[in-house]
């Protein structure tokens, strides 16, 4: 339900710390990618930290510039220090959202992940891979957050049958200073990051916010003996940007294309 992320950790001792410190404090879903260069320090943070590597659920993501997700999952595992992975994302749908299935299921198949799923994948996108996937895919991990509010993106997983996760549900930090999300915070008796992180638990989304400070990774795990009212949830509700589309990103935000 809530792990931690590590894009822009740096490699080594920063990225190492922060996995340990997650752990450490209850954290059991780790978020990485073969795109944010870090996974060996995220392997060697869960294997010093004593924590079985079956009470971890660990994601990686296919960098689709790549040609062949079997090949490349063999090689996260070797920069990981671990025999599977929990779950392994195509990170976005270049050159469109089919041709890398059939790679990520035969990794699939070879047991070097127990699940597959997507990122960025828009719900148009989605439908196109339902046509062809043999394996479901578990998960779509998507931009959101009340700012970025996909909930018909959302619901087309739900229908599908594919769980949904938030990234960057602080925004890469942009949100944590928006007068609204402060003001519900300030009532709450709560910080912005946990305000923030907990409307996504409540959408009933999995959230993988980053920090590299032990007390802020520690803050925003601290989300879980408390709600948010109806109030609350509507005025945050009303941040939205999307127009709660059904879209994974804007045209302008597909880095990609
Ligand atoms: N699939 C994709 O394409 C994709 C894209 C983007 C992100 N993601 C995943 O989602 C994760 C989270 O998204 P994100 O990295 O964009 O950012 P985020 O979690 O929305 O926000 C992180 C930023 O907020 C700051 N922060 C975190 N907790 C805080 C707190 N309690 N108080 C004050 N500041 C706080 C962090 O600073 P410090 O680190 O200095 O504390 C950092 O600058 C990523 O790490 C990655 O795993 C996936």
């Amino acid at each position: 339900m809530l792990g931690l992320g590590v894009w822009q950790v740096r490699d080594g001792r920063e990225c190492e710390r922060a996995v340990a410190w997650a752990l450490e404090l209850g954290y059991r879903l780790i978020d990485t990618a073969q795109a944010y260069g870090n996974e060996s320090s995220v392997g060697r943070a869960i294997r010093n930290s004593g924590v079985p590597r079956e009470d971890i659920f660990l994601t990686t993501k296919f960098y689709p510039g790549g040609k062949d997700p079997r090949v490349e999952a063999e090689k996260s595992l070797a920069r990981l220090g671990t025999d599977y992975l929990d779950l392994y994302l195509i990170h976005w749908p270049q050159g469109g959202p089919t041709w890398a299935w059939a790679g990520m299921e035969a990794a699939s198949e070879a047991g070097l992940t127990k699940g597959v799923g997507i990122s960025n994948f828009g719900a148009a996108e989605l439908q196109e891979l339902l046509k062809v996937s043999q394996i479901q895919p578990a998960v779509n991990q998507i931009l959101f957050s009340p700012f970025d509010y996909r909930r018909a993106l959302v619901e087309a997983g739900a229908d599908a049958g594919v769980v949904s996760q938030a990234y960057s549900p602080l925004g890469t930090g942009r949100h944590l200073g928006d007068p609204a999300v402060e003001r519900i915070a300030s009532a709450a008796g709560r910080t912005p990051a946990q305000v923030l992180i907990r409307w996504a638990i409540q959408k009933g989304l999995s959230v993988i916010p980053k920090s590299t400070h032990r007390e802020r990774i520690e803050a925003n795990f601290d989300v879980f003996d408390f709600e948010l009212d109806e109030q609350s949830i509507s005025a945050l509700d009303s941040l939205d940007t999307t127009h709660q589309t059904a879209d994974a990103l804007a045209q302008r935000q597909k880095w990609w294309s």
